[in-house]
């Protein structure tokens, strides 16, 4: 089932997201939902706090076909090196791609879709995509790493947009 995407500034956005306690079923299925609606929308990444869920899972595939799906429960960044700069853009901030500094390298652990403990080492887009989307179950969002004149431009032509839908 396709979900609906939060957007900035939703104040749904802004709250951390709880660990998963066990991988259940039900689990797996806001982890496929979450699939389905990145693909949807096109993106490469998808938190579940930007769909409205306030638990500890997100999903991405940086892959350039789309056939890498991953889905990440609990994840926790054990260490992170090396500086990488990335034009950034977010399914919550749609239309807007900004320069945003990340590690280039992390460790990472989490539990995969059958809850088994992943340890794994990424960098370049795995690496800037993960800690992207960890931001948001910390209630974070790339716009926070903006000059808040930029970010407040931003915000305006979002409720602008929404105001002219409406
Ligand atoms: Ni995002």
């Amino acid at each position: 089932m396709k979900l609906t995407v939060l957007h900035y500034p939703d104040p749904r956005l802004r709250l951390t997201a709880r660990p998963v306690k066990e991988v259940r079923d039900a689990t797996r299925q806001i982890a496929d939902d979450m699939l389905e609606t990145m693909y949807h929308e096109r993106g490469i990444g998808l938190a579940a706090t930007q769909v409205g869920i306030t638990k500890r899972i997100l999903v991405m595939d940086v892959s350039e076909d789309k056939s890498e799906p991953l889905v990440l429960i609990n994840p926790c960044i054990l260490d992170k090196s090396g500086v990488i700069e990335s034009n950034e853009g977010c399914l919550s901030v749609p239309g807007f791609y900004e320069p945003v500094r990340r590690a280039s390298r992390i460790e990472i652990e989490y539990l995969d879709r059958s809850g088994k403990r992943v340890h794994a080492e990424w960098e370049g887009m795995h690496a800037v995509c993960a800690q992207h989307e960890i931001d948001h179950l910390d209630g974070k969002l790339f716009v926070d790493y903006l000059s808040s004149l930029k970010r407040n431009r931003i915000r305006k032509r979002i409720e602008k947009q929404r105001r002219e839908i409406a």
